[in-house]
């Protein structure tokens, strides 16, 4: 095959044909391409782009690049949903088992946190004995038992992702929207889903730092989403502080069970108000932005799907089926299918921290929070080992920091702002000194910005 007349016509600007799109990709997984040609390719969409019928091609070839997941026909609808990812992002765990006993199914497959970035999967490998690596037949099995699966893809689903990204990360490559809307939807289609919501986030902390380039971002996949039969909505939403209150991989959990059974969104001590703000017509508590976005992806999905008439209906039955209990419980059912040691879970659980040492950041004088920097809270955290330098990167599952205060709340002077959890007392020290610079407190309440700031639908 004569890749280099491909990748001429594409730095030139021409449009390829799904044929050629097809041979790259095979070539790609057949290890048939070398890999400076690969990444000539790369580079060369990099900067033409692809347009609707190249990236639909590309992200088709990319799917079926490994196998696609096979379910029994069931009256549950297959559902999922996918963050572009930020700081103390642990929708996924709450939700998870929130749609499982709303009558969906879920074949959740995640990813790993990678610079400041956390990853579903390294949040749950904190929980004693949890397998996030299943057998491909395995993930089936376990979402028609329980209703739902965490975990991660395995080495027969989209290797074309696999190596392409890992080409994209040493290329320069990644932050190239055909690419990225290729990479994270051949890995949804592969789950064969009926709905999907996209959780497109923007800002400090945020992958897409605009909102202009989230909702690119966006549109570019509700279309494709919806070309390639997956009925797919994305809601656009801020990533300036990090989301809930609690960010490190464990101390995520901890909270993803907190929100599971309705204990997310207090706040910590009592000196501390919380601002009401708008998030459409409902009025949410911002430290309890974590609650809400939960009930949001569930209740659009319920109206996805067709399961509920309106989102105020939808928003309501998540909440009533929250309030009742049953995910938790069907949370602990999915750890046990998965491995888990629920008695271990249990204990740990118990405890206040993990983390052998502690210090509190308190606040130096009365006021407001008006800026809680979720990318430097986010760099502490990964360089207290909470997160990763390269792939190949160990790192603590207890370190971290929570009773974090958001923007908006109030605060006084000698009160708590954040609690920051590390591996010893010096680290734990120099970690607070830069948080520190994470925060701004001003005597005026800051301006508000809803949770949710748009939603597209097809
Ligand atoms: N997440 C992915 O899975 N792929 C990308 O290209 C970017 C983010």
């Amino acid at each position: 095959m004569n890749f280099l007349s491909i990748i001429e016509a594409k730095r030139d600007g021409q449009a390829l044909t799904a044929a050629q799109i097809r041979e790259i990709v095979s070539a790609c997984v057949g290890g048939n391409i070398p890999d400076y040609q690969l990444a000539a390719f790369l580079m060369a969409v990099f900067f033409r782009g692809l347009n609707g019928a190249e990236t639909t091609a590309l992200t088709l070839a990319m799917r079926d690049s490994g196998e696609v997941l096979k379910f029994p026909t069931d009256p549950r609808p297959l559902v999922d949903k996918h963050s572009t990812g930020g700081i103390g992002d642990k929708v996924s765990l709450p939700l998870t088992p929130l749609l499982a006993c709303l009558g969906f199914r879920v074949p959740m497959i995640s990813g790993r946190g990678l610079g400041i970035t956390g990853g579903t999967l390294d949040k749950l490998d904190s929980i004693p004995g949890f397998k996030t690596l299943l057998p491909t037949e395995r993930i089936p099995e376990i979402v028609q038992s329980v209703g739902c699966v965490i975990c991660g893809q395995t080495d027969r689903m989209v290797p074309a992702d696999k190596k392409l990204y890992a080409l994209r990360d040493v290329t320069g490559t990644v932050p190239s929207i055909p690419l990225i809307v290729a990479s994270i939807l051949s890995k949804k289609l592969a789950e064969n889903l009926d709905a999907l919501v996209l959780d497109v986030k923007f800002g400090r902390a945020a992958f897409m730092q605009t909102s202009a380039q989230a909702r690119e971002l966006a549109q570019r996949m509700v279309a494709l989403g919806n070309e390639c039969g997956v009925n797919a909505r994305a809601l656009l939403t801020e990533m300036n502080a990090p989301l809930g209150r609690a960010a490190g991989n464990w101390l995520e959990v901890k909270e993803g069970v907190a929100c599971l059974e309705g204990r997310t969104g207090v706040a910590p001590v009592s000196n501390r108000m919380q601002l009401k703000m708008e998030t459409g017509a409902t009025p949410v508590l911002r430290g309890d932005d974590l609650h809400s976005l939960v009930l949001a992806c569930a209740a659009h999905l319920l109206v996805q799907t067709g399961k509920a008439k309106s989102l105020d209906l939808a928003r309501q039955q998540a909440q009533d089926c929250l309030a009742s209990g049953a995910p938790r419980k069907k949370w602990d059912e999915m750890l046990a299918a998965q491995g888990a040691d629920l008695d271990a879970f249990a204990k740990k659980l118990s405890l206040d921290h993990t983390a052998p040492a502690m210090a509190e950041l308190k606040a130096d004088r009365s006021g407001f929070v008006s800026r809680c920097d979720a990318r430097l809270i986010g760099e502490v955290i990964r360089d207290l080992g909470g997160g990763r330098f390269t792939k190949e990167s160990t790192i603590n599952y207890d370190v971290g920091v929570d009773q974090l205060l958001k923007p908006g709340e109030e605060v006084k002077a000698g009160a708590m702002l954040a609690r920051v959890h590390a591996v010893d007392r010096t680290q734990a020290g120099s970690a607070c000194a830069r948080l520190k610079t994470a925060f701004e407190i001003s005597p005026q309440p800051p301006a508000t910005s809803p949770l949710i700031a748009e939603v597209i639908a097809p």
